[in-house]
């Protein structure tokens, strides 16, 4: 520090910045059963050693997360599939050459060693391969140390939103995590596209980063979407993803009415516009979204925290296009008014 400059904030040693010495360090971690939170192009990962069931026991504790529900495997490349996986059907096999490694998780029958901590006792396991550099250098560096896969949930409290940058995971998990890598903001922003090959045919059990169109120009029709007995998915949860103010989606018409209405009540309120224009004399929070989807998701976790501020009465989110380019980003939407309202 200079002479006479004052102190800034703490910053928290758990957060590192990734080089050769951090990843060893960080898969030395793992293979000792502790847990590392890493980025990844879709959310930051909260990781620990998928082979050891008392390390992913470990996820559950620091997310506050119920033990019964899945968290997907990480691997380097799809040829470590067959270790996880007893059945590779040829639509799973196609979609993972054209999206991995990126932001699309298999679900597919478990291989036998795979233990129910895992799987949350179900007899399949979600798979992915990430594309993210600092995800794919730890995999290789685990992988070094004779680890295979990575378990990983998004690594924010259950029910909270995921996290998109290295503080974001430290200020929901703080010291739960021995160390968080640091690879700046996530590139896609919502977690990955989920696809069961559990059945006749591929369901789709989340929307994320690979859009519907895709999928289906790749397996030849569109993936089927849940039934009631589909596998049980936490970010299926009608209250997942959900900031700690009550959240209202408002069409872009009637935005400005509705800011007015609890002005008249004296109401404070923050906002997350698109395409409406913050009016003359709008004291509280606003953020205007970018225009396009896939912009808008990449901002979307980091702006429903910069919203959740104390004290509102409500986080007004000006709804966005019903296209299906817009599909993860309106489910996602739907999830965080969820919490309050139902
Ligand atoms: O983008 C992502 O998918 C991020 C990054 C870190 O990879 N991960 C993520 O994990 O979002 P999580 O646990 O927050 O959400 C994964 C979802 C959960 O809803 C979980 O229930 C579901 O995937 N899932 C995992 N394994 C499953 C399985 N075997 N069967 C059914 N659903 C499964
Ligand atoms: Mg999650």
């Amino acid at each position: 520090m200079l002479a006479g400059s004052l102190p800034g904030p703490a910053v928290s040693t758990r957060v590192v910045a990734p080089t050769a010495a951090t990843l060893a360090l960080a898969a030395q971690r793992l293979r000792a059963g502790e847990l590392v939170a890493f980025p990844t192009e879709t959310v930051y990962g909260l990781g620990a050693d998928a082979g050891n069931a008392d390390a992913v026991r470990r996820i559950f504790a620091a997310k506050g997360r119920p033990s019964d529900h899945p968290v997907i495997v990480h691997l380097g490349d799809v040829g470590q599939v067959e270790r996880w996986a007893r059945e590779f059907p040829e639509g799973a096999r196609r979609l993972a050459s054209t999206f991995w490694p990126g932001p699309l998780t298999l679900i597919l029958p478990r291989a036998a060693h795979v233990g129910d901590a895992v799987t949350g006792g179900q007899d399949n396991v979600g798979l992915r391969v990430p594309a993210h550099p600092v995800a794919k250098a730890l995999l290789a560096a685990f992988a070094g140390l004779g680890g295979s896969g990575i378990a990983a949930p998004s690594a924010n409290r259950f029910g909270h939103v995921s996290p998109t940058t290295a503080q974001h995971v430290e200020d929901d998990l703080g010291e739960a995590v021995a160390m968080i890598l640091d690879g700046g903001a996530c590139a896609v922003g919502i977690e990955s596209t989920i696809v069961a090959f559990t059945d006749s045919s591929p369901v789709l059990l989340r929307p994320g980063g690979i859009g519907v169109a895709e999928l289906a120009r790749v397996l030849g029709c569109a993936p089927a979407t849940p039934g009631a007995d589909a596998p049980r998915a936490s970010g299926t949860l009608a209250s997942h993803y959900a900031p700690r103010a009550p959240v209202r989606l408002v069409a872009p018409q009637v935005l400005l009415q509705e800011i007015r209405r609890h002005a008249a009540l004296g109401e404070p309120v923050a906002v997350l516009a698109r395409t409406v224009v913050r009016p003359a004399g709008f004291g509280g929070k606003w953020i205007e979204a970018p225009a396009d989807a896939p912009s808008y998701a990449r901002d979307l976790y980091a702006n429903l925290r910069a919203l959740d501020v104390p004290d509102i009465a409500a986080m007004l989110i000006e709804a966005v296009p019903e296209d299906d380019a817009w599909l993860a980003v309106r489910d996602r939407l739907a999830r965080a008014a969820h919490y309050r309202d139902g």
